[in-house]
């Protein structure tokens, strides 16, 4: 999110320079997931712009190894993309599924397995601290204030308390916020 909260990407120096190597947002939030993580929640519209680019079949021959990493990751996993609208879901192992979160996210935890990531956009994320779910927050926030488009934050029935893990900051003044969930 930018610095204000909203979930669009928006350009600032260094937004466009990709890395031959992984730097700390692809360690901290996804690498480190990759032996951790068995099932990731998408809303529909996350989902599609992620099919589009990180699909196996979509990457480009000029993309580093560790985003092939990445996309084989996502294939390896059990997707799920919530979605009304959504009729069939070609990429890798989806799930569409539909109706309350809460519902959804308890039967999706009765299956034994892995960590679950949700890959949240705004609407998503309101929704999720909404059903008391999450156990952890990883939050990548861009040195911008942007005061457009979806935004994260907005009024809540209850307080979620966090207890700060670890910050770490990128090269072009991004942060990465990880805090786990006090209950
Ligand atoms: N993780 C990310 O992907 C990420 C991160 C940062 C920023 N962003 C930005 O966030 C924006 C996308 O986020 P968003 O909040 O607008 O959309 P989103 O959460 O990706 O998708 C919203 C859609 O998910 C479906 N949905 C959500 N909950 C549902 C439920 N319980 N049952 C059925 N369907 C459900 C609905 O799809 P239908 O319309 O099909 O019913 C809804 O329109 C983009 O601008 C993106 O750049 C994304």
């Amino acid at each position: 999110m930018t610095l204000d909260g909203y979930g669009a990407f928006p350009d600032y120096p260094g937004s466009d320079i990709e890395d031959p190597e992984p730097n700390d947002f692809w360690k901290e939030m996804w690498i480190n997931m990759y032996t951790k993580a068995d099932t990731i929640i998408f809303g529909r519209r996350s989902y599609e712009g992620h099919a589009q680019v990180h699909s196996v079949a979509n990457r480009k021959s000029t993309d580093p190894e560790y985003l092939y990493d990445y996309s084989r990751f996502l294939e390896k996993c059990k997707l799920i993309v919530l979605s009304n609208t959504l009729k069939k879901a070609e990429w890798g192992n989806t799930e569409i599924m539909t109706g309350d979160l809460g519902e959804i996210l308890k039967k999706i935890r009765s299956v034994p397995g892995k960590e679950i990531i949700i890959e949240g956009g705004p609407a998503l994320v309101h929704d999720v601290i909404k059903t008391g779910f999450a156990d952890e927050y990883r939050i990548y926030v861009m040195p911008v204030i942007y005061g457009r488009g979806p935004h994260y934050w907005g009024a809540m029935a209850k307080q979620e308390t966090l207890k700060l893990v670890s910050v770490k900051t990128l090269p072009f003044g991004e942060l990465i916020l990880h805090y786990k969930c006090v209950r």
